[in-house]
């Protein structure tokens, strides 16, 4: 018997069917027994990431179903054909969702003693009351800082450095980020000024730009001005940069990039009829636009255009860079990696319409926060 511990806890559940659906519900689990190195946390935050709403429930819930109770929501969509394909490995097994989250370390395993009420951050089926973590995988968080505060440790402060670090690591002299007045865009911005990274960041709206500069960003495009091309040339005079991580991988934004890449490269250098002999690299690394990436090849042909994960970023990281990462992370949560919410959901509130169609906006500002401790819808 554990004091305050529930012998059984809810988590979120995601299921693809072989009928071709995805259904989202909450599973009443017994909570496990600890092994040796091993922590129970009382999970009290975890972010709804973008990447999140992809697993949770793709990239359209159009038409989805709710049946259940308030308490037990199940919300059914049907997936559609090209879905179903590169669903095909999960069909008929439950998954745990949630890539990340915070909360109190509640009961310890042999060994681990020294976490007891450390409030941790972790990553990984974080869309639970409770979740057993290896002493290594958890991020004890500095004293005074929330479960709120550090629910987003992992995900995206680690791509942040992780994209400056493959800057570094390639030779690039400055960056060009889209999408940028995200969450991630946010913390790229004080990162690169703190670390000394010529950033180009572009946005959507005014708005984005006004938010950005008043963060410190010196270069900033609005892609909805008329005189974006021109700016996007200017900034990228500015900076020498060569190197872009595409957080929207749809429509015309990454060719438009590599175009203003090629006009500084040529404006700078000698004529070929080839093009420039300066690389110029795009990383896809979001999907925030479905809609197919389209490429108007005036650019030359020194350039690449590549997926980017955090995943095998890491892995190939050494563990004591690594360890530092996180390090700095943890000392930098409240500043330059401060995640902001719009709302708090609880497991249940989050299976709801009206919810559901909130966070899957995925629009500036309006991050949502699980907070499974919470009972009611
Ligand atoms: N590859 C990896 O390993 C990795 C790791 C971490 C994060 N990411 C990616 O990083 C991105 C940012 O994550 P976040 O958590 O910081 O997001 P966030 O805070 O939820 O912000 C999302 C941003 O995307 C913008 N946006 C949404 N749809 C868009 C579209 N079609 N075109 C242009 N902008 C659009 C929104 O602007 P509006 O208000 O204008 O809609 C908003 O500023 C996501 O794409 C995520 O998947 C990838």
């Amino acid at each position: 018997m554990r004091p305050d511990v529930p012998e059984k806890a809810l988590e979120l559940r995601s299921l693809v069917t072989a009928a071709g659906t995805l259904e989202l519900s909450l599973a009443e689990v017994p909570v496990p027994a600890l092994g040796e190195n091993q922590v129970l946390v009382r999970i009290e935050a975890a972010p709804l990431n973008p990447s999140d709403l992809m697993l949770l429930a793709g990239t359209d819930i159009t038409g989805a179903t709710f049946t259940g109770t308030a308490d037990r929501p199940v919300v059914t969509t049907t997936l559609a054909e090209a879905t179903r394909q590169r669903l095909a490995a999960r069909v008929g097994v439950s998954l745990p969702m949630g890539s990340e989250g915070a909360g109190t370390v509640v009961a310890t395993g042999a060994g681990a003693e020294s976490l007891l009420g450390r409030t941790v951050a972790l990553a990984g089926a974080t869309y639970a009351q409770y979740r057993v973590a290896d002493v290594s995988g958890c991020l004890v968080l500095p004293d005074g800082v929330t479960a709120r505060q550090g629910a987003s440790a992992f995900v995206n402060p680690l791509t942040a450095l992780g994209m400056v670090v493959t800057l570094r690591r390639e030779g690039h002299a400055g960056l060009v980020h889209t999408a940028a007045a995200s969450n991630l865009g946010q913390m790229l911005v004080k990162l690169c000024l703190e670390d000394d990274v010529p950033l180009v960041s572009i946005v959507r709206r005014p708005e984005q730009a006004e938010l950005l500069r008043s963060i410190g960003a010196e270069f900033v495009c609005d892609s909805s001005a008329d005189t974006f091309l021109d700016d996007l040339v200017a900034a990228i005079t500015a900076t020498s940069a060569t190197l872009a991580f595409d957080a929207t991988g749809g429509g015309e934004l990454a060719s438009q990039v590599l175009t203003a890449m090629e006009v500084v490269a040529t404006t700078a250098g000698a004529f070929s009829a080839y093009g420039s002999s300066v690389h110029k690299q795009v990383y896809v690394y979001g999907g925030l636009d479905p809609s197919p990436m389209v490429l108007t090849r005036n650019f030359g042909f020194a350039w690449s255009i590549g997926g980017w994960l955090l995943l095998p970023f890491l892995a190939s990281v050494g563990a004591e860079d690594l360890t530092k990462m996180r390090g700095r992370v943890a000392a930098e949560l409240t500043t330059t990696f401060a995640s902001s919410y719009s709302g708090e959901l609880s497991l249940a509130g989050a299976l709801t319409a009206d919810a559901i169609s909130a966070y899957m906006r995925r629009a500036t500002g309006e991050k949502h926060v699980i907070t499974p401790q919470k009972e009611e819808a």
